[in-house]
């Protein structure tokens, strides 16, 4: 077999085979088939497409190319979760214990912030203590125990997925459906779950601008888990504005907390229960209605508080900070925005706030940045509030005047108000089985 054929095969847009499909991926990872080659099929599938049956395969081969984990010292059906990336979205600090209150187990990977969108492990890492490295034996114990371990992906976790996702970010081959769904779906299955629920973001805060483009999206990664042999389905929902009305890594643990304890945000709420009620369907634990009144119950009985309270324990961190949010830290610098005017908050942009929130220090602009665990932006109206002139809008935290007189400026460009109040949108658009 040639790498040249394969290129020319794709380029004159046929459909590869297996075998072709895990020589490239096989040629890649050992280093004899070049970058240039690699660049090139990527070029040739972003314009020639890959067919369902196609981007199953790629993802197989992508998730075959490192360690498989291995869940199945664990009873009952383990169920993941991933989202395509947002701002203020927490919901994994939420749901994760809602299941294992409903006694479904969850054993979870998860990443870490880059650019303007926040990662589940960074967030974690602002409790004091807490461990999100453990090794394969307490991670499978802590499941088994107390049914839920939260940790990062390792090293060894779908290889040819983090080169080739290298290469697609300096090759403009980011954009294509068949491409990301095989890079997402790939690390999902290496993790080892049974079956897996995605949350597809659409809006300014999201890969996919369009709902057309993320219903598309949600499809293809739906059938790319099910012929991969995982039960997937998929939720489209809004990114247009942030998530609740926290964001940077503590504000968003303290917002999540809230909602274990029956309070917060009332969207980042919905989406946390029917995300946790798709988790608990897919496992077979009754139809949606059925679902939601059990994750309901988890939050209003208290049970899924508790479960927080022993994954943080389990895994080092001072567990009485669910009691004492003072135990996070605090910011020497904060600072508000007001309104210039009177009217309604028409729009607040999540990629900005997500921007600034980056900038008050709260994420990374290179893998190698220091974050600081107390920064971030707390919003004090959102999308649909009336709003005076002087009132606040958004509340900045950081260690330094310097980044929040620029964030500020980020933040008042990003919010748009009108003297009409604009019509509610819908959090969750659409659901993909
Ligand atoms: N996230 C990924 O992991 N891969 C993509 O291609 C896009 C988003």
């Amino acid at each position: 077999m040639r790498m040249y054929d394969i290129i020319e095969k794709k380029r004159d847009g046929k459909e590869l085979t297996q075998e072709e499909i895990e020589y490239f991926i096989k040629g890649y990872c050992e280093d004899s088939i070049p970058d240039y080659q690699a660049s090139a099929l990527l070029m040739a599938i972003f314009l020639k497409g890959m067919n369902e049956n196609e981007t199953a395969i790629l993802t197989q081969a992508m998730a075959n190319s490192g360690d498989m984990i291995d869940l199945s010292e664990i009873d009952g059906v383990k169920v993941d979760k991933h989202s395509t990336g947002g701002v203020g979205d927490k919901t994994t600090l939420i749901l994760a214990p809602i299941c294992a209150a409903c006694g479904i187990p969850v054993a979870k990977m998860s990443g870490r912030g880059l650019g303007h969108t926040g990662g589940t492990i960074d967030k974690l890492e602002s409790i004091p203590g807490f461990k999100t490295s453990l090794t394969n034996d307490e991670f499978i114990k802590n499941v088994k125990e107390i049914g839920l371990a939260v940790v990062g992906q390792t090293g060894n976790l779908a290889p040819a997925d983090k080169k080739l996702y290298a290469l697609r970010d300096v090759t403009a081959t980011v954009d294509n459906i068949s491409l990301i769904a095989s890079s997402i779906m790939s690390k999902k299955i290496a993790s080892g779950a049974d079956c897996i629920v995605l949350d597809v973001k659409v809006g300014s805060g999201a890969f996919m601008k369009t709902i057309e483009q993320s219903v598309e999206l949600a499809k293809l990664m739906v059938k790319t888990g099910n012929l991969n042999n995982r039960k997937t389905v998929a939720v489209v929902t809004d990114m247009d504005i942030p998530l609740g009305n926290s964001i940077g890594n503590s504000l968003e643990v303290i917002e999540a907390i809230e909602i274990l304890k029956g309070r917060g945000p009332e969207d980042l709420k919905e989406l946390s229960l029917e995300l946790a009620a798709r988790m608990l369907q897919v496992s077979g634990a009754g139809d949606i209605n059925t679902c939601i009144k059990l994750a309901q119950k988890a939050l209003d009985n208290g049970s899924a508080l508790e479960k927080l309270r022993y994954m943080i324990d389990r895994q080092g961190g001072n567990s009485h900070v669910i009691d004492d949010y003072k135990l996070f830290g605090s910011s020497n610098e904060v600072c508000e925005c007001v309104s210039c005017e009177d009217g309604y908050i028409d729009g607040i942009r999540a990629d900005a706030l997500g921007v600034a929130s980056m900038v008050l220090g709260a994420g990374r602009e290179t893998k190698d940045s220091h974050i600081d665990y107390c920064a971030g932006i707390i919003l004090n109206k959102k999308r649909g509030m009336e709003v005076k002139k002087g009132e606040t809008i958004a509340t900045l935290y950081s260690s330094s005047i310097k980044k929040i007189e620029e964030a500020k400026k980020i933040v008042k460009n990003s919010v748009t108000i009108s003297k009409k109040q604009p019509e509610k949108r819908p959090l969750i658009l659409s659901n993909v089985d």
